[in-house]
C-alpha cells in the first residue's frame, strides 16, 4: 500500500520493506540468536542489500563499509549494547531503526533523548488515577519502551544519548549490566527476556555536553559511521535517497536530475571542507553542518519546486532557494561564506554560470 493511501506520512521500516523481510526470513536457514527474527548474515543483507534466498532483489538501505555493520551486529547478538557515532547526517537513526527492525521485527521501541528526559522516562512512571484507587501494583506502572522491550526480549533505540543528563544516562548501567529493571515500590523487578538490547546513538558534534560515563560506556560497543569519503560515494547515496523519498512522497516525475545532484554535493563538500576539491582555493565554512542528509532535504524540495512550478526538469532556479536555505543557518556569517564561495569559485567554474545567476538572484 502507498504512504498516501494508507494515510499515513511516514512508514516504518518494517512496513515499508516487510516483503524483504519476509523473504530473507523464508530463506534463511542459518542460526538464530534467542529471539531474533532473521540470523546475523541475514541482517547484513537486509542493510546492505542483496538476493533472498528465492532470488527476491533486497535494496541496500546503507551505503558504506560492510566491516561497520558486520560489527554492529555481531555486537548486538552479544550481551553488549551498541552505540552507533558519528557527525549529524551519517544515517545513524536510520541504521538503528533498520537493525531494530530487521532484529525484533519492529523498531517502534524508542525514546528520543533530550535535556528534559529524567529516570521515570527510562525506567517506569504511574498511573496516578490507578495508583489513588489501587495503591501500587503492577498495572498502575507506566511502563518505559526500555521496559517493554526487556520484557518482550526485543530492541529498544536511544536517540541522542548524550542529550540526556549523564545521571539520567547512568540508569542505564543496572539495565544493561544486569539485565533487570528493579521497581522497589512494589519490591520486584522487571527481568530482560533473551533477545533485548539497546541501540544509541550520538552525535560527534554533541561531545562535551553530557559525555558518557565511563561506567556507561564500558557497556557500550561503539561503531562510528563516517562521512562518504569521496563525491563519487556521497553523490551516489544522494541521488539514491531522493529517488527513493521523491516517490515514496509520490511527487510528480521529473526528468533524471543526477547532475544537478553532483553539483550540490560539490558545493556542500567544498564548503564543509573549507576549500574546493582540487585543493587550489581555501574558503570559509559556513557555521551549518552541510551534511549528506541536508544535501538529500535539497535534492528532494528542488525536486518538489521543479515538479510543481517548473517545467519538469530540476534546475538552477530549483536548487538555488533551497540551496541558500541550506547552507546559511547564521544569517551574517553564512552569507558572507556563501558569497565569497560563489564570486572565487561558482561565477568561473565551467557549466556553473546558471547555478551563479540564480543564486545570486536570492542571496
Ligand atoms: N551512507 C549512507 N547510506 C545510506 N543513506 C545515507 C547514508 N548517509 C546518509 N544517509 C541518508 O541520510 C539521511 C539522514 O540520516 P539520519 O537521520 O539517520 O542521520 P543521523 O546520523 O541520525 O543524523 P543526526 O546526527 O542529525 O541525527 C537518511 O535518509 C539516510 O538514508
Ligand atoms: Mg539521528
Amino acid at each position: 500500500m502507498s504512504k498516501l493511501a494508507s494515510g499515513r506520512i511516514r512508514l516504518s521500516a518494517e512496513e515499508i520493506y516487510a516483503h524483504e523481510l519476509s523473504a530473507l526470513a523464508a530463506g534463511d536457514k542459518l542460526a538464530r540468536p534467542a529471539n531474533w527474527r532473521l540470523s546475523p548474515k541475514a541482517i547484513v543483507t537486509y542493510i546492505l542489500g542483496g538476493k533472498a534466498a528465492d532470488g527476491t532483489p533486497i535494496s541496500a538501505k546503507y551505503v558504506g563499509n560492510r566491516r561497520l555493520i558486520e560489527t554492529a551486529v555481531a555486537t548486538l547478538a552479544t550481551d553488549r549494547a551498541l552505540l552507533l557515532l558519528g557527525l549529524p547526517g551519517t544515517a545513524k537513526s536510520w541504521v538503528s531503526e533498520h537493525l531494530a527492525a530487521a532484529i525484533s521485527g519492529s523498531s517502534q521501541r524508542m525514546i528520543q533523548c533530550t535535556a528534559g528526559t529524567d529516570e521515570n522516562h527510562i525506567r517506569y512512571g504511574w498511573n496516578y488515577a490507578l495508583l489513588l484507587a489501587k495503591g501500587p501494583s503492577r498495572e498502575a506502572l507506566v511502563k518505559s519502551p526500555v521496559a517493554r522491550a526487556m520484557e518482550e526480549g526485543t530492541i529498544v533505540r536511544l536517540e541522542e544519548l548524550t542529550r540526556m543528563g549523564s545521571d539520567v544516562q547512568d540508569t542505564l548501567i543496572t539495565i544493561l549490566s544486569e539485565k533487570t529493571m528493579p521497581i522497589p515500590e512494589l519490591n520486584d523487578a522487571i527481568e530482560a527476556k533473551r533477545g533485548f538490547n539497546v541501540i544509541a546513538t550520538a552525535n560527534n558534534r554533541d561531545k562535551g555536553v553530557n559525555d558518557l560515563s565511563s561506567a556507561l560506556k564500558r557497556r557500550f560497543n561503539v561503531v562510528v559511521l563516517p562521512s562518504p569519503a569521496t563525491l563519487e560515494e556521497e553523490t551516489g547515496i544522494v541521488v539514491k535517497r531522493v529517488l527513493e523519498i521523491g516517490s515514496s512522497l509520490e511527487l510528480p516525475p521529473i526528468r533524471p536530475a543526477d547532475e544537478e545532484l553532483v553539483r550540490v554535493v560539490t558545493l556542500f563538500r567544498e564548503l564543509r571542507d573549507g576549500k574546493t576539491l582540487n585543493g587550489k582555493t581555501k574558503l570559509k565554512s559556513p557555521t551549518g553542518s552541510l551534511s549528506t542528509a541536508e544535501a538529500i532535504s535539497v535534492g528532494v524540495s528542488a525536486w518538489a519546486s521543479a515538479a510543481h512550478f517548473g517545467d519538469g526538469a530540476m534546475t538552477a532556479e530549483s536548487l538555488a532557494s533551497n540551496l541558500v536555505g541550506a547552507v546559511v543557518k547564521d544569517p551574517v556569517q553564512d552569507t558572507v561564506a556563501l558569497q565569497e564561495y560563489l564570486e572565487s569559485v561558482v561565477r568561473t567554474r565551467d557549466g556553473w554560470s546558471d547555478l551563479y545567476s540564480a543564486i545570486r538572484e536570492v542571496l
